[in-house]
């Protein structure tokens, strides 16, 4: 063989083995697992994903791995590992990459009138409640401008914002009302005639210096009547309801009687006193008004039957606490609300409000009270 032909069979023996090798690597080429994704990697946090959901065709193979939620609970990328089987029936681990994203704004559960007595600092976001999607950080601002010491009504918003840059944005309203105050004079305690709204929205009038809330005259710790009030005794509402009431015990075989019902300021003066001079003032003020405090001055409240352990165990006091409410009257300082009314529980003492508002107080037979009804307090201020 000469030369020439030694060059043909080698370029014909190259040619052959190039042209096999490119064969073989378009036919392997073209029996490769390829996977097709759904569109978009990007999972809200906290949805439910499966090792899966992602895939949409397994071309030249099958999936063997089975089916397995992922933890969507943290935010960031991550790597999900499937096992597949190729053509050659080769087991294959694939991974690809998913980011847990947050595109949903945090909800604010708020109330949408908040109101303050002028001068009283208020610290809006303390009962703002957020929810959110994730468990990140969320921050709730107030954007508007107000004064605490100037009366009026002050529309503000509140923005709350997760870490991922989502925010929501609720408007509410600020109202700042004016202050009660209690001056002394002649002798007593008295409020100066304005008109205010209570911590939770009820209206509040102080009239020839007596307090009403929603038109219930008050007298508690926080709201005297003045030292010359005096409607003359237990008034005809408190008399004709309280006969009704007594009416209908007596068919149930049970009775009471008024046993003190209307004090004067004099009377409660000395009355308080005594108490002071006998457990001295910390221990009387629990459970004795001081002069121009006590309810009895309004003519809308009694003692029934007597007091102490005695009236405890009779039938008259359950059958009253049970059923006062049906005939307006309501138990005044129920047990354990003592920080609540500022007195001691005294099952004997009833106050007549009328039947709407002691059905509220009655309140399935778990009393509540005025105070916390209106949203008051009851404390003293001097
Ligand atoms: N015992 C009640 C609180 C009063 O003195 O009026
Ligand atoms: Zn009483």
């Amino acid at each position: 063989m000469n030369k020439k032909k030694i060059l043909i069979i080698i370029t014909i023996i190259l040619v052959l083995l190039v042209g096999s090798g490119i064969g073989c690597f378009i036919f392997f080429k073209s029996k490769e697992v390829k996977i097709i994704y759904k569109k978009d990697n990007k999972i809200n946090i906290n949805d439910t994903l499966y090792n899966t959901d992602l895939i949409k065709k397994i071309k030249n193979g099958k999936l063997i791995s089975k089916k397995e939620k992922i933890d969507t609970s943290k935010l960031g990328k991550k790597k999900i590992e499937i096992r597949v089987k190729d053509s050659f029936k080769k087991i294959k681990k694939i991974t690809y990459n998913i980011e847990i994203v947050d595109t949903e704004a945090p909800k604010i559960i708020f109330e949408s009138k908040l109101s303050t007595e002028e001068g009283n600092e208020i610290d809006l976001v303390k009962d703002v409640k957020v929810e959110d999607n994730s468990k990140e950080e969320i921050k709730v601002e107030v954007k508007g401008n107000y004064d605490i010491n100037t009366v009026g009504t002050y529309e503000l918003e509140y923005i709350a914002k997760d870490s991922s840059g989502n925010k929501t944005k609720e408007k509410f309203t600020l109202e700042v009302t004016k202050k009660v105050v209690v001056t002394k004079s002649n002798g007593g305690y008295t409020l100066s005639d304005t008109t205010f709204k209570t911590s939770n929205g009820h209206n509040g009038v102080i009239k020839n210096g007596i307090a009403y809330i929603d038109g219930i005259l008050i007298a508690n710790k926080t709201y005297p009547l003045p030292s010359t009030y005096n409607p003359g005794g237990l008034t005809s509402e408190f008399t004709s309801n309280f006969n009704n009431m007594k009416a209908a015990a007596n068919n149930e075989g049970v009775d009471f009687d008024v046993f003190s019902g209307y004090r004067s300021y004099s009377t409660q003066q000395s009355t308080y006193q005594g108490w002071v001079n006998r457990d001295g003032q910390a221990e009387a003020d629990t459970y004795s008004a001081r002069p121009g405090h006590s309810e009895h001055q309004s003519g809308l409240a009694a003692d029934i039957n007597g007091y102490g352990a005695r009236f405890e165990e009779s039938k008259a006091t359950n059958w009253l606490r049970d059923n006062c409410y049906k005939y307006g009257f309501i138990l005044r300082y129920p047990q354990g609300k003592q920080s609540i009314t500022g007195y001691v529980y005294e099952s004997w003492h009833f106050r007549y409000v009328g039947t709407e508002l002691a059905t509220k107080l009655y309140n399935n037979g778990n009393w509540t009270t005025l105070e916390e009804y209106f949203g008051i307090t009851s404390e003293y201020t001097y």
